[in-house]
């Protein structure tokens, strides 16, 4: 979704700009801009990509101090006028402004009445109408001026024809970054914008502002007293954020992402099994024995596959802890003014940190006193920040818009909790030794399965053939169903449905036909009976199968494309089928000739509500 770059030093800023857009295009976006301050302002934006940009540039574009950014439309289309950088009419003043301006519609309506000429349909725009009328003396006094009148979410950057020395920078619901350089600073939405350059960075807060020069920084609140916000160096490896990198080699980046599972399962869960006692240590979680005992429930909340992955947390969890559980779309959450219990466990998992919905779940459990922990990958994201412990994933930066690598991370970290949950309680030491065995087993099992990949196209081939189509599974299998549904709709744009296989009958039954294959998962356990039964049902019907199960299985005469993973717990099962569901999503959008990396309409940040 949308993002931000800026730089002030003593290089030109349109190629840097320019090469950080770039390093934000995989969040999803549809125009893109820069405003570049030199001895004049310059401002070009562009619908489309950053290579429309690029070539829409004049050769002349001189400047040392810019900002850039690539949208996400939400207040009108895509279009070269509603892109960002907006301007006032002078054009001295140019923002950029990821979130949302909830009161904008008020605020048009008196800058029109105030015959102020609104160019575009963006919310963005009266900003910096605002910023331009107000009387202070300083950039920062305009642009808290032009804030108290604003409501709602926004991470900004303002650049100013008279203030030429200076970015100034506010965050309010949507993630801000300064990276400190050598005679030159930087800002960013996302660190993947700025590690090329530096990997020291100040994290700005809600509620924080910042002037950035070539040489430094500041911070401040709306009143102006100075906070304490400072740089700290961030331990990450550049060259895992380049995109078809020396690692990933060529080609989408979501299919080097499939293929790094084992390695990044292996940092998930590198020192925090215990063998001997058979339990795991998360000392992230910042609770000790005696306040895991007394978790009577755990909630866990999050968006899309997140969610999804929850659900499968959720089985966990009640499984090998024997505590309810349950997950909910954190989008749903905080609108239906849920109770909040002191004796619960909330659990926020977010990928990238920074989903807005999961976030104001987050603050919203706070406000009313619950405790959070979060399952979050990016380090320092403002989820991670605003919970009270938890657990990050390891994962790696995730560049692609659908996730993968991620999720089987959330999934083992899951795993984790669910393990050190149980054995405070009633889950035995054999039992323990017996999960940790089969999560250490997990890596090469998932090898397994991706060595087998050929096996898989032909199967992804016909499953592109179909408009429509159903994915199943039951209880353990239902929340895979759901995830490889998702997949596949995410990237191939082909129709395709979870349901619970138990549920066929009750209503889906009537749509299956040729033309409607189904993904049937159908694990080795308690109910591979009763899920082989459902085959008939569907085959009787004429539908085409697709069958992801274990080599135990028989399907009797069913005739079915069979895909087979190795065996784990049961417990653990739900990871290893997902593997060839991410497979099989990928092969069919490349069967199709998609852009699987950056899928139409999504963006990998969702940070507006
Ligand atoms: C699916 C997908 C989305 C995300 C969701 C949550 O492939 O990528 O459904 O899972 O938007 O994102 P995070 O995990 O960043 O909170």
């Amino acid at each position: 979704m949308c993002g931000i770059v800026g730089y002030v030093g003593t290089q030109q800023a349109a190629p840097l700009l320019i090469e950080g857009l770039g390093r934000l295009e995989h969040r999803g976006y549809d125009s893109a801009g820069v405003a570049v301050l030199g001895t004049r302002m310059q401002v070009v934006k562009k619908a489309g990509r950053v290579q429309d940009l690029v070539e829409a540039l004049p050769k002349r574009i001189s400047g040392r101090l810019g900002v850039g950014h690539t949208r996400w439309a939400t207040h009108g289309p895509a279009s070269d006028v509603n892109a960002h950088p907006h301007t006032d009419a002078a054009g001295t003043v140019a923002v950029v402004h990821n979130g949302i301006i909830d009161n904008a519609a008020a605020l048009r309506q008196r800058l029109v009445a105030a015959e102020v000429e609104l160019v575009s349909d963006t919310d963005t725009e009266v900003i910096a109408h605002l910023v331009a009328a107000s009387a202070a003396d300083t950039l920062e006094g305009k642009i808290v001026d032009a804030l108290t009148q604003v409501e709602g979410t926004y991470g900004l950057a303002v650049v100013h024809a008279d203030f030429p020395d200076r970015i100034v920078a506010a965050r309010n619901g949507s993630p801000l970054l300064i990276g400190v350089g050598e005679k030159e600073m930087y800002l960013a939405s996302d660190l993947a914008a700025l590690v090329r350059h530096t990997t020291t960075v100040a994290h700005l807060d809600d509620g924080e502002l910042a002037t950035i020069t070539a040489t430094g920084f500041t911070t401040f609140r709306q009143d102006l007293t100075r906070t304490a916000t400072a740089a700290a160096a961030v331990e990450i490896d550049p060259s895992a954020y380049e995109y078809g990198g020396e690692e990933a080699g060529e080609g989408p980046r979501m299919y080097w992402e499939i293929l790094e599972q084992p390695a990044s399962i292996e940092r998930t869960l590198r020192g925090r099994l215990d063998e001997r006692f058979g339990t795991a240590h998360l000392g992230g979680l910042n609770l000790d024995p005696r306040e895991l005992r007394a978790i009577r429930r755990v909630k866990i909340l999050g968006c899309g596959s997140a969610y999804y992955v929850g659900q499968m947390g959720a089985g966990l969890v009640e499984e090998l802890a024997r505590v309810p559980a349950d997950a909910e779309p954190a989008s749903e959450f905080r609108y239906r003014n849920p109770i909040i219990e002191p004796d619960t466990l909330y659990v926020a998992v977010s990928q990238s940190g920074e989903t807005i919905d999961t976030l104001l779940a987050v603050e919203e459990i706070k406000r009313k006193g619950g405790r959070v922990i979060g399952l979050v990958n990016v380090v320092g994201s403002a989820i991670a920040r605003a919970c009270d412990g938890g657990i990050y994933l390891h994962a790696g930066p995730e560049i692609a818009v659908a996730s993968t690598k991620a999720l089987t991370t959330m999934y083992v970290g899951f795993a984790l909790l669910a393990l050190q949950l149980g054995r405070v309680r009633d889950l035995s030491v054999a039992d323990g030794k017996r999960l940790v065995a089969a999560l250490q087993a997990l890596p090469a099992q998932i090898e397994e399965i991706v060595k087998r990949e050929g096996e898989l196209t032909e199967v992804a081939g016909t499953l592109a053939e179909a408009t429509s189509m159903f994915f199943v599974g039951r209880v353990r299998g239902y929340p895979v169903a759901r995830e490889g549904a998702q997949k596949l709709k995410e990237i191939t744009y082909r129709h395709a449905e979870a349901y619970q296989t138990s549920e066929l009958k009750h209503g889906p039954l009537a749509l299956i036909s040729e033309e409607v294959p189904t993904v049937a998962i159908v694990p080795d356990d308690e109910l591979t009976e009763r899920n082989v039964a459902a085959l008939h049902e569907i085959a009787a019907r004429g539908g085409p199968l697709v069958v992801v199960t274990h080599p135990e299985v028989d399907l009797g005469d069913v005739r079915a494309a069979r895909i087979d993973v190795p065996k784990s717990e049961a417990e653990l099962d739900p990871i290893l089928l997902t593997i060839p569901l991410q497979l099989l999503a990928y092969h069919a959008a490349a069967t199709l000739g998609l852009d699987v990396d950056k899928p139409r309409n999504l963006a990998k940040s969702v940070t507006v509500e």
